[in-house]
């Protein structure tokens, strides 16, 4: 099998109706694997799942908050009970919001950390004892810049979602790598989505103007680094975070 197949694999993907969680489903889906496609827009990810496989003999969509256990353990069921294993699971489902740090409240922080990060806790240790009853299995989690740097801009409680992602996927690297399971996170740059389309012309040309690859990234730079994440063409890579972000972070 080519490294990067995906060929026979089962992939879930979480926030799979539009910006990256789109774009990694859909080169997932390219490189030959069946992709479940959660999210709490069902519309949305129907529209996506017709859009990729009019068969739809390669995709599921299906309607999940991540931030409630309950939703994500049917959701996993019915991927079990359709496909009968779970490879890759890519945790990309998040939410971001500009509030100024002396005016941000608990249930503001408490929200932002409930969809972010226990959402990626809670399909995360769903799918594990799948992975670990077949012997192996890849975990990704979107982290972000924000995460490892911070943010000067309202995004202080969205960094810390992002930055406490890293440890937790590094530990899963850690306790869960002798069972053959790899976990690993993205950490993107500025991308160009529904996500970021409210933010300004002025402030995009003065981040491109400040990193090394002087653009803003598109949702498919961070899906290829996702395929290679979920495939074997990362067999020996675990606990790593891959900024894929233009150089705009460099550690
Ligand atoms: N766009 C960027 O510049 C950027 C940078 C760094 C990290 N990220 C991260 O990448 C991921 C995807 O971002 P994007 O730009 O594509 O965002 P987006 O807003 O365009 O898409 C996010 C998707 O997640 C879904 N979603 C949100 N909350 C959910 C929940 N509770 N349960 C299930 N689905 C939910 C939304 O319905 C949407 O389809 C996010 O985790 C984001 O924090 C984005």
């Amino acid at each position: 099998m080519k490294p990067y197949s995906m060929h026979n694999q089962v992939a879930v993907v979480t926030g799979a109706g539009r910006g990256i969680g789109f774009a990694i489903s859909r080169t997932l889906l390219n490189h030959g694997a069946k992709v479940a496609l959660l999210d709490y827009h069902l519309p949305q990810v129907e529209e996506v799942a017709l859009l990729l496989d009019k068969s739809g003999e390669n995709v599921i969509p299906l309607k999940v908050d991540v931030s409630e256990q309950k939703q994500v353990e049917n959701a996993i069921g019915k991927i079990k009970e359709t496909w009968g294993r779970i490879d890759a699971i890519v945790n990309n489902a998040g939410v971001h919001e500009l509030i100024p740090l002396l005016e941000l409240t608990d249930l503001q922080f408490e929200r932002m950390l409930g969809i972010n990060l226990l959402g990626t806790y809670h399909c995360t240790q769903t799918v594990l004892p799948t992975m670990v009853s077949q012997g192996g299995g890849s975990v990704v989690a979107i982290s972000s810049v924000a995460g490892v740097l911070g943010s000067k801009i309202g995004a202080a409680h969205y960094s810390a979602s992002k930055g406490a992602i890293i440890p937790f996927i590094r530990s899963i690297a850690r306790e869960m790598g002798p069972s053959g399971i790899r976990a690993n996170c993205i950490a993107p740059g500025l991308i160009s989505t529904p996500m970021t389309a409210g933010f300004g012309e002025f402030e995009i040309d003065a981040y491109t103007k400040g990193i090394p690859l002087a653009r803003i990234g598109k949702p498919e730079d961070i899906a290829d680094a996702a395929v290679f994440l979920c495939s074997n063409a990362s067999r020996y890579v675990t606990g790593q975070v891959l900024s894929v972000c233009g150089g705009a972070l460099m550690a």
